[in-house]
């Protein structure tokens, strides 16, 4: 069976502040996904939030950037901004920069990821959500899933990984894009990908049957919106088990907690903290940035589960550690590296105070 599985994703009002979302908001959500089931343009769906970010999970068999699945979603968000309206949420409507729906959500402000594929004898899905932080999150953790056999053994002990996978690389400035193949590309590859704020995995392919192993939101919306509105809150979405990485292996990336844009204002790096979904409600200094992962088992489309897949004391190490290293970076308040380079401050306040400057600067 042929099924498509999306993940659409915005921030359309924060509660408190940008810490959480309002349950009324994800009620609403559901209802929105419930009437759409009902009518059979979905097979199935799961509504979350990781943070501030309303998260719709989908299953349906319209394919990739289907109107009416982006439409729904889209008009979802309407609805939900409504009664972030109404109840005064932060920032009701956030993430969404445009007026009107004009046939796709992409560029649009809200994340997108989707993939379509034969749903296998058993299906495992890992989707992964993150908060306060930037679309290039996944890079260091797909590289370790699909490249790193210190990571993932099966790439060196199951034949059906053996001969590796591709990775599709976006660059989000100049909106190109480049597949390598691992592993004899790899050290090609991590010129790109080990800077990402620029070069983002897009999707992954298993190389001996082509099919999609991984496909991420590589929306950045300051590019989209052209000033800073928040970050980008990406999400991710792996298959798993048999010729894709178990799910230990999917999940082992994020034991280490690697620094990432985003935390207060999008401007800080700091710390992935792997986190169960009812603890994804970023608070200290807005963070630091989470990562939530929920497991499924698709039977015939039908989303079987979620498992919440960090709410397991074998993270609590990775948590401690992520507590560590932003007690450590918070002590550098406003220095580089905790703030970001001034490349990164460039939708944010920093060009203003520098034109302000810009006479008072003589030369040496
Ligand atoms: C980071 C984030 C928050 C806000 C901060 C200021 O992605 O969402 O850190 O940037 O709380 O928010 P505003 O400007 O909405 O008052
Ligand atoms: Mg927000
Ligand atoms: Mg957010």
């Amino acid at each position: 069976m042929r099924i498509t599985l999306s993940v659409i994703k915005a921030d359309i009002g924060g509660y408190v502040g940008h810490s959480s979302s309002h349950p009324e908001v994800l009620n609403k959500a559901k209802e929105c996904l419930e009437i759409a089931q009902r009518d059979g343009l979905l097979i199935d769906f799961h509504v979350t939030n990781c943070g501030d970010d309303l998260e719709l999970i989908m299953t349906h068999q319209q394919g990739e950037d289907d109107e009416r699945i982006h439409k729904l979603s889209w008009d979802t968000f309407i609805e939900g901004t409504t009664i972030a309206r109404k109840l005064k949420l932060h920032g009701a409507g956030q993430d969404l920069l445009a007026d009107a729906f004009s046939g796709n959500v992409k560029g649009m402000g809200p994340g997108v990821a989707e993939m379509q594929f034969d749903e296998r004898q058993a299906e495992t899905v890992i989707i992964f959500m993150a908060d306060k932080t930037s679309a290039g999150a996944w890079n260091m953790p797909l590289y370790k899933m699909f490249a790193d056999p210190f990571n993932t053994i099966g790439l060196v002990i199951a034949p059906n990984m053996h001969s590796g996978f591709s990775f599709e690389v976006h660059d989000v400035k100049e909106s190109k894009k480049i597949i390598f193949n691992a592993p004899e590309e790899l050290y090609d590859m991590l010129v790109f990908i080990g800077a990402p704020s620029r070069y983002v995995v897009k999707a992954v392919y298993h190389r001996e049957t082509d099919e999609i192993a991984s496909v991420s939101s590589t929306q950045r919306l300051a590019l989209i919106a052209g000033r800073y509105v928040g970050k980008d809150d990406p999400v991710c979405i792996v298959r798993s088990q048999g010729e894709f990485p178990a799910v230990g292996e999917i999940l082992e990336p994020f034991t280490m907690p690697q620094l990432v844009e985003g935390w207060m204002r999008g401007s800080h790096h700091g710390p992935f903290m792997p986190v169960a979904q009812k603890q994804a409600n970023p608070s200290r200094f807005d963070g630091p940035p989470r990562v939530i992962a929920l497991g499924f088992q698709l039977s015939s489309g039908m989303l079987v589960g979620p498992r919440d897949m960090f709410d397991d004391p074998a993270f609590d190490e990775p948590r401690r550690w992520a507590n560590q290293a932003a007690e450590y970076l918070r002590r550098h308040g406003p220095f580089e590296p905790h703030r970001l380079p001034l490349e990164g401050m460039e939708y944010t306040t920093m060009p203003h105070v520098m034109k302000k400057l810009e006479e008072r600067f003589v030369d040496l």
